[in-house]
């Protein structure tokens, strides 16, 4: 799908809808906007301070993720840096990467090859609405976070490199993207499909020869039986990415997690599944998330430093160390039901992956 963005002309539109409008119905629709939105906020908006890991808010706010439809592709981009936010989730290899000039990232995934449709696509952490709901609370660090440290932090996991510079026009690029996607939608309102879909996991260990089955039917014509995916053509990015290997996310990263994976994969995978009919049972989900992060991958340097207070740990990290006494071998490949009870018993805390 190509891409030109167009936030002037959509607001000259949304103008254009208002002008039209008596000043009585104008304020009659402000008015109800206003009490909307309180009551939304209300119901839906959990304090600052809930906003954690292991806490799922999906509340049922509907929104138009189709929202390229309308663009014309022929017109230039409006503004400069909101195109260049798009093409660095696009092509992150190919602005970012190992290879390229600038080369923070350091494996060739993009952005866009865990938040589909470049952050548009539900129940694939899209970035709608994301902006506005930062600064945020995060048990990885402990503490209140930026937006800007969060991308970073998947700099740093997810794409296996460096923090991008709190001054460097990729950040602002990209937020400015986020933004843009974001800018007629409830701010500070998490949307439906924010994250993930959640499963009901099978409270039993992860079958791993199962797991190999459900790739080899559904995973390895575009990943390949190796996992390491397909390059483009003349292009430092992948058609198909790699699952595991050294260019691949590191074990820091949030889809190494077992559970976190399985929600990924059951609401996307393979591509062109959707939420609302996903292909796989939360049980394939769930062995093959097993399956591909039982191979090698990169390390993430000095992982004992995640979530200083480790109680906030989710289940599924597969590295040390934890608040409670299970094997490294359970956290990475369940059960969970165990681990869950004693989190909710000791901490009262309700820990979904
Ligand atoms: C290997 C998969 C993967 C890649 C590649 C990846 N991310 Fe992420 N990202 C995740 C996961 C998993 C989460 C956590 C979602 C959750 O909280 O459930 C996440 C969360 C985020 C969030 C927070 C979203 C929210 O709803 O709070 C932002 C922002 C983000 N990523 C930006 C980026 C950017 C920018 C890039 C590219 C530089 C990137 N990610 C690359 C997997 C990935
Ligand atoms: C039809 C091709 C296709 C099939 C089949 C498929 N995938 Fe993917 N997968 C993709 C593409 C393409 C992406 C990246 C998104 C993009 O480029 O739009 C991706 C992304 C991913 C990612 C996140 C990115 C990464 O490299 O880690 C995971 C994990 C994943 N797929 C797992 C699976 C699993 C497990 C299956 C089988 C249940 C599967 N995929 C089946 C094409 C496919």
């Amino acid at each position: 799908m190509d891409f030109k963005n167009i936030p002037e002309e959509r607001k000259i539109q949304f103008a254009r809808l208002m002008g039209g409008m008596s000043r009585t119905v104008q304020q009659f629709l402000f008015a109800l906007f206003a009490v909307g939105l309180i009551v939304s906020m209300d119901y839906l908006v959990p304090a600052k301070s809930t906003f954690l890991e292991v806490e799922e808010a999906i509340p049922d706010v509907p929104w138009d993720f189709k929202i390229f439809e309308d663009v014309d592709a022929d017109r230039p981009a409006t503004n400069e840096l909101v195109s260049y936010g798009r093409r660095l989730i696009m092509e992150t290899a190919d602005y970012i990467g190992p290879k390229s000039s600038k080369p923070f990232a350091g494996n060739n995934l993009d952005c866009n090859s865990c938040h589909l449709d470049g952050g548009t696509k539900p129940f694939a952490a899209p970035f709608v609405t994301v902006p506005s709901q930062f600064p945020q609370f995060r048990g990885r660090e402990n503490k209140e976070g930026t937006l800007y440290e969060r991308i970073n932090g998947c700099m740093q996991r997810s794409m296996n490199g460096r923090p991008l510079p709190e001054d460097s026009q990729e950040l602002e690029a990209m937020v400015a993207y986020m933004e843009w996607l974001s800018f007629d939608k409830p701010r500070g309102n998490k949307v439906r499909g924010n994250k993930f879909l959640p499963i009901e996991y099978p409270d039993r260990q992860v079958d791993l020869k199962r797991g190999e089955e459900v790739y080899a039917m559904h995973c390895a014509s575009c990943h390949g039986s190796d996992g390491q995916g397909e390059r483009n053509i003349e292009s430092y990015t992948y058609l198909y990415p790699p699952l595991w290997g050294p260019d691949s996310y590191n074990h820091g990263a949030g889809m190494h997690r077992v559970l976190t994976a399985a929600q990924f994969i059951k609401g996307n995978m393979p591509l062109g599944t959707t939420a609302d009919e996903p292909l796989l049972s939360d049980e394939e989900a769930y062995d093959v998330a097993g399956y591909i992060n039982s191979f090698t991958r990169p390390l993430k340097l000095n992982p004992e430093n995640d979530f200083p207070d480790k109680k906030l740990k989710p289940l599924s990290t597969p590295y040390g160390p934890w608040a409670d006494s299970f094997s490294q071998e359970q956290h990475k490949y369940g059960p969970y039901g165990e681990m869950a009870a004693y989190y909710q018993a000791k901490y009262n805390l309700k820990k979904t992956k």
